[in-house]
């Protein structure tokens, strides 16, 4: 379901998953049209599913790690192997060398500068996710992701995804 909906490769477009795995499905299939450098903003309540899609994200570039959320430290980088990244043989993902997994939600105006955001944001090799990445919204690029997750129901989610 998931696949066919990506497959028209119109990015703007709302998508209604039902269960954990669609999300994650949909977080694997959308990382194969990230680019390195791209920041990608994760929006939506608590449990609407942004960690739920950064796991699909991980799986689909090879992270091999456990993705755990982030939330107390914020911030974690995982690094690529290209021969890992054999889920596809797309050139544009083997060119990405660090995902990078950031839960603001904790986040305190004061603590933005220690987390070397623009640095991270500008690494042109990394892919970037944000959960709760209103918090600094005034230092988001102008060209990026934007996803948003709604719930629905227990196991129902609406899935916006727009390109900046
Ligand atoms: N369709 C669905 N998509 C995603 N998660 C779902 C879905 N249905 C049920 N769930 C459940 O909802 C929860 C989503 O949790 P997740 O940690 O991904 O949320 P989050 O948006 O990252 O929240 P937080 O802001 O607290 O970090 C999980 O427990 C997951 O199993
Ligand atoms: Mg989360």
């Amino acid at each position: 379901m998931v696949k066919q909906i990506l497959q028209m490769k119109n990015f703007d477009q709302k998508i209604i998953t039902n269960s954990y795995k669609e999300t994650e499905e949909l977080g694997k299939l959308l990382s194969q049209s990230f680019k390195a450098g791209d920041v990608v903003c994760l929006y939506g309540e608590l449990g609407s599913g942004k960690t739920t899609f950064t796991k699909g994200v991980a799986r689909g570039l090879g992270v091999k790690n456990r993705i755990i959320s982030p939330t107390f430290i914020l911030m974690r980088r995982y690094s690529l192997n290209a021969k890992d990244q054999r889920l596809t043989p797309i050139d544009s993902v083997s060119k990405i060398k660090n995902l990078y997994h950031i839960d603001l939600y904790r986040l305190e105006s004061q603590d933005i500068k220690g987390l070397d955001l623009e640095e991270i944001m500008q690494d042109k090799s990394g892919v970037v996710l944000i959960e709760w990445p209103e918090k600094i919204k005034d230092f988001l690029p102008g060209k990026r992701w934007e996803i948003s997750f709604k719930i629905l129901d227990e196991n129902l989610r609406k899935i916006l995804i727009e390109k900046l």
